[in-house]
């Protein structure tokens, strides 16, 4: 019998993240959603992965576009992550088509977010079907960074930021 629900976020909630907006395109049809189920895979070549509920508008935008970008978030961007992870309004639906919301783009056509920590330009190579969401695993095509830029932290269901400081 697997754990229950409340049981595994519970769990899983204690391991610390970062927290990224992953972005598709899918012909003149753009998006962003909040995702932390983001890992690394292999080094070469270059792949990472991201799990995307079914339920979720960017899952199917991914399988459609065939591209996503990873958009790691900067400890100043917390308004970006609590609004691309809420769904209902007018507005908040325009902000997951990224109404008002700056990028560019770099080789795959993705957007790519204004002010973040890091990102991962990807291919998409691979789906894998695993329960209730989609691993989408993606070659990466292009990164960049902010040289003097900080990460967003999660843990338990909270948002929180690195002190590097000595105390
Ligand atoms: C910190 C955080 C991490 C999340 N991680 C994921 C994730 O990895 N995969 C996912 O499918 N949804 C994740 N979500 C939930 C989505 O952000 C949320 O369901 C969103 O409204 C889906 O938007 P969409 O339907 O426009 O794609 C996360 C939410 C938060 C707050």
């Amino acid at each position: 019998m697997p754990v229950s629900q409340d049981s595994f976020r519970q769990a899983l909630g204690r391991f610390v993240t970062g927290v990224a907006v992953v972005t598709s395109r899918y012909e003149n049809e753009v998006h962003g959603t909040t995702m932390n189920a983001f890992c690394s895979v292999s080094l070469n070549p270059p792949l990472a992965l991201v799990s995307v509920d079914k339920e979720a508008d960017s899952h199917n935008l991914i399988a459609s576009g065939g591209i996503f970008a990873v958009n790691i978030l900067a400890d100043d961007q917390e308004h970006l992550s609590v609004t691309l992870s809420q769904k209902g309004t007018a507005e908040l639906d325009a902000a997951h088509r990224l109404t008002g919301i700056e990028y560019t783009t770099r080789k795959t056509g993705a957007p790519i977010l204004y002010g973040i920590h890091a990102f991962l330009d990807c291919k998409v190579i691979n789906a894998i079907d695993a329960g209730d969401h989609t691993i989408y695993i993606g070659q990466i095509e292009d990164t960049g960074w902010g040289e003097d830029t900080l990460p967003l932290l999660y843990h338990r269901g909270e948002y929180g930021h690195l002190d590097l400081h000595d105390h």
